[in-house]
């Protein structure tokens, strides 16, 4: 059959548009996504204000030029629904979509979250029963990026399971089921929504957080500005890395550099940790108060490549000596990212084996944080770490 050129140019077309719609799809979160939430620093005071200086911020600031795109507002912005079911922002968001607009016009991306249950864990109007609603909403909105946290759907999770005398395999399939609806209604949007689960690492989400469409999912329980919280998350994250690469990545939650309550050594250690684990980096300090030294951390170039490296690689732990560790990620161009890290309480000295990162015949050294060229070496390299503190280089041939 012959068609005309009237029915193949609409027809190109059409593929064309498909094909786009479906490339900006897979693109999304090719690597890490990066931004900023709300809640690590106003969590439930957060406001339409509050936002539009993040935003103001990151700009000028140069964190949406070193890739912080994302702008998120946590919990806490929901209002009630009105009679036609249609969520509205409470008295703090006066215009969800004008506020879009503005993070927009700042070249950035405007994120939001909900939950799959009747209420959030502020107790705030969930997306239950109204998920298409709240979806084709956020689409509305100019929304880029949803952060859909489980809080209240523990509720029925815990009935169910207590009524099938502790098999959790219903409630599970309750919880992925609800994950899974709001996916749909996400893309029945047409409009790419990044999808972030948040439902603690509960029946491993980085085995079916692809199926359901999420880019991303939380791998543990919440984060907090503590040296013990931190690191026993980051540390934790070892057999995981099978289950990140570009498209979907696992994540341990947001940054705390700069919240006030670790030293600058142990933010390098959480910065260089979340680096080399591919994590996305969601920071979440007060954008107006950053000390240069969070900048020095946040903003420096060479551990942003290695986490947004495009071979998308979350690293393994080579091995683990008492207080000292070495995680190894490789990179697109060859190299090895290695982080050397010391959660002892004292300065220690320690040594790393090239052999062992596959170097036999030596390597050429580069000091991420120091930013500095260490030259040549082979076999065993030594120095000191200070407590809590990490060493982050570069390995090449
Ligand atoms: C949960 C999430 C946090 C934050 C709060 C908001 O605890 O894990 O990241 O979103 O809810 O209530």
């Amino acid at each position: 059959m012959f068609l005309s050129k009237a029915v193949l140019i609409p027809f190109a077309l059409l593929c064309l548009g498909q094909s786009s719609t479906l490339r900006a799809q897979s693109t999304l979160a090719a690597t890490p996504p990066m931004g900023w939430n709300s809640w690590n620093h106003f969590a439930e005071h957060v406001t339409d204000a509050d936002v539009r200086t993040a935003a103001d911020l990151m700009v000028s600031t140069g964190m949406r030029d070193a890739g912080y795109i994302y702008v998120n507002v946590d919990d806490t912005w929901q209002g009630s629904r009105d009679a036609n079911g249609e969520l509205h922002p409470n008295s703090r968001f006066p215009d969800m979509k004008k506020l879009g607009d503005y993070i927009h016009s700042k070249g950035l991306k405007f994120g939001i979250y909900s939950s799959p249950g009747p209420k959030t864990c502020g107790g705030f109007e969930g997306s239950f029963g109204h998920e298409i609603q709240d979806a084709q909403m956020y689409a509305r909105w100019g929304v880029d990026f949803l952060k859909y946290d489980l809080c209240s759907m523990q509720d029925p999770m815990r009935e169910l399971t207590a009524k099938n005398n502790g098999n959790t395999d219903a409630a599970f399939k309750m919880m992925i089921d609800a994950y899974r609806k709001m996916g749909d209604a996400l893309k029945a949007t047409n409009r790419p929504i990044l999808y972030s689960l948040c439902q603690y690492g509960i029946a491993e989400p980085w085995k079916w957080g692809p199926e359901v469409g999420a880019q991303m999912w939380r791998t543990t329980d919440d984060i907090d500005d503590t040296w013990g919280r931190m690191t026993i998350i980051g540390l934790e994250q070892a057999d995981l890395a099978p289950f990140a690469g570009p498209g979907h990545w696992n994540d341990p939650d947001m940054l705390e550099v700069g919240n006030g309550h670790m030293t600058t050594d142990e933010y390098r250690t959480h910065m260089s940790l979340w680096a080399l684990l591919a994590a996305p980096l969601l920071a979440g300090n007060d954008l107006s108060k950053m000390a240069p030294e969070d900048k020095g951390i946040l903003l420096n170039k060479e551990v942003i490549a290695i986490d947004q490296d495009s071979l998308g690689k979350q690293a393994t732990r080579l091995y683990q000596r008492g207080d000292f560790s070495v995680w190894t990620k490789p990179l697109a161009n060859g190299k090895v990212a290695v982080g050397m890290f010391n959660t002892a309480l004292d300065s220690r000295d320690v040594s790393l084996d090239l052999t062992q990162i596959g170097f036999t015949q030596g390597a050429t050294l580069h000091d991420v944080w120091e930013n500095k060229d260490l030259g040549r070496r082979s076999g065993l390299y030594s120095r000191n770490i200070p407590k809590h503190g990490a060493a982050l280089l570069i390995l090449s041939k």
